[in-house]
């Protein structure tokens, strides 16, 4: 559907229809599928083809929807959608990585994917190196030869600290490390990681993707070679997938995000405008703010001008760029 705007994709892509060609999305909540006989069962084990399940841990039709949906937004090849965002941070992380690697993480990072990066990490011998995600120099310092991953929130929870994704990804690129990009803040409405250079975009799906504090879920996206060879074998064995019905959930709320999200970026500036006029205030921090010290690169990466808000002409731009 790539030649539909994201707005449509939104609604329709990753749809996949039963014999009854229903118009709603179905839940399928089955945890397996039946077989036509145990030849088809045997071969169906040794190779999955096309539009077929054999068990739910590892795929789903209703889950396949969703990831499928949020690839075609992303603008990523392929999906795995998880039980949780944290599924999605850990099973990104620990599926590509083993004892004697070395990564570089940004240090402002949600307290969750801290724990993961400074507890259990280094419990299983790999090594990180904690940068300001800010500074570049940093960045470059820390990048070794042997650096096999760089991990950063590109908009950090909760202090609104901005990575450039292009610039960390040309450094972490030029030692062959991947570039795993925790995108929740972002959101798939102002992101382009994947364009920038990132090479895993993960969400929480339980932010914006549902929207409306229902489920708990998460995905994480990348290549085909790389979701189908490393991510899915590691956590289809794990556990972490995604439950069909939270998958319903989180499709449906696809519909809307634009709108939501949009709407919630308008009222946050607003909110931060005004505070900023509040002068027992010390600092407001608003990422659409000109006042905010990486505004410059907000413009430039978050679908350019995107938070700015303010300029009706900037909107008109962006929504019919989306
Ligand atoms: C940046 C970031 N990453 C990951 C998560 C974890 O998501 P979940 O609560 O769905 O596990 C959160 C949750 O707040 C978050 O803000």
């Amino acid at each position: 559907m790539t030649e539909y705007r994201k707005r449509t994709r939104a609604v329709h892509a990753g749809t996949r229809r039963s014999q009854y060609g229903e118009v709603s999305e179905a839940i399928f909540m089955t945890q397996g599928f039946v077989y036509d006989s145990a030849e088809a069962a045997e071969q169906r084990f040794v190779k999955i083809e096309g539009d077929e399940f054999i068990y739910a841990r590892y795929g789903n039709p209703t889950v396949k929807m969703f990831e499928d949906r949020l690839a075609s937004l992303e603008g990523a090849e392929a999906a795995f959608a998880c039980a949780s965002g944290m599924a999605a941070v850990n099973g990104a992380l620990t599926s590509m990585l083993k004892a004697g690697d070395h990564v570089v993480s940004s240090r402002a990072l949600f307290g969750s994917c801290l724990y993961i990066l400074e507890e259990i990490l280094p419990r299983y011998g790999v090594e990180v190196s904690f940068v300001d995600g800010k500074n570049l120099d940093e960045w470059r310092a820390a990048i070794r030869p042997d650096t096999a991953a760089v991990f950063f929130e590109s908009v950090s929870n909760p202090a609104l600290e901005v990575v450039d994704i292009a610039a960390v990804s040309e450094l972490a690129h030029a030692v062959g490390a991947k570039v795993v990009c925790d995108n929740v803040f972002a959101t798939p409405v102002y992101s382009e990681a994947i364009a920038q250079g990132a090479d895993v975009v993960v969400y929480s799906a339980t932010k914006h993707i549902d929207g409306q504090g229902r489920a708990l879920g998460g995905v994480i996206l990348g290549t085909e070679e790389h979701i189908r060879g490393v991510v899915e074998p590691y956590m289809k064995h794990t556990g972490g997938s995604l439950s069909p019905f939270s998958a319903w959930l989180m499709l449906k709320g696809l519909e809307t995000i634009e709108l939501r999200v949009r709407a919630q970026t308008e009222s946050a500036g607003r909110v931060a405008q005004a505070l900023s006029q509040e002068s027992k205030l010390a600092q407001v921090i608003y990422p659409g703010l000109p006042t905010h010290p990486q505004h410059d690169l907000v413009e430039r990466q978050m679908a350019p001008a995107a938070l700015s808000s303010f300029s009706t002409q900037v909107r008109e731009k962006l929504h019919s760029s989306f």
